[in-house]
């Protein structure tokens, strides 16, 4: 008998019950602003992610310094705990924060290439704006490394066999993952901008 064992646990989840309509709205608005605001980062962008906006490398702490980002930041926490808790994580009694939280903005053509998120256990991204067709999140199997001489996988392999999964990018939408989980953002191939939000989470 074959048993799977080792699972990779990505969480999702509406961000809360009702009002992400407007809460969105707001969010959409500040980070076009802290765009037009954050010329650094502007020239970040320029070389590190090409054709988009993020304030990765400039306003990475906006949770600290924006009302509506300490909002978001306390309406993902209470996420960040039950995926901690799906995981059987033991927190040794520590509180959960968040680290880092900053805006992308991918207007059509942007992308972002397979990455991580060092000195973090949890990281995610929340969707403010996800015009119909835009690229969602795909993550690839962490083992893929180590396939070595493996053949490859059969046109309709069954989900849990499949070397990605890709998670729709959903407006109001929270994903969260264990911060080593390599993903990425394909193209954005609409003709409108994709806004989200991504943040890391330490347990110290
Ligand atoms: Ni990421």
């Amino acid at each position: 008998m074959t048993r799977a064992w080792f699972a990779t646990q990505i969480y999702s989840a509406p961000l809360a019950r009702a009002g992400l309509e407007r809460f969105n709205a707001g969010l959409a608005e500040e980070c076009r602003s802290l765009r037009d605001f954050d010329k650094a980062g502007r020239a970040w962008s320029r070389r590190n992610y090409p054709g988009g906006y993020t304030s990765y490398a400039s306003l990475n702490e906006l949770h600290r310094f924006s009302s509506t980002f300490t909002r978001l930041e306390e309406r993902i926490r209470r996420h960040v705990r039950l995926f901690a808790r799906s995981l059987d994580m033991d927190l040794r009694g520590r509180e959960i924060r968040m680290t880092d939280c900053w805006v992308n903005i991918m207007p059509p053509s942007a992308a972002h290439s397979l990455h991580l998120h060092p000195l973090a256990f949890v990281s995610g991204t929340y969707y403010v704006a996800t015009p119909s067709g835009c690229p969602g999140l795909k993550f690839e199997d962490p083992r893929l490394d180590r396939f070595m001489a493996a053949p490859p996988k059969l046109p309709g392999a069954r989900p849990l066999n499949r070397p990605h999964v890709t998670y729709p990018a959903r407006a109001g939408n929270l994903v969260l993952f264990e911060s080593w989980l390599r993903h990425e953002v394909a193209q954005n191939r609409v003709d409108a901008e994709r806004i989200s939000i991504s943040f890391n989470y330490n347990w110290s």
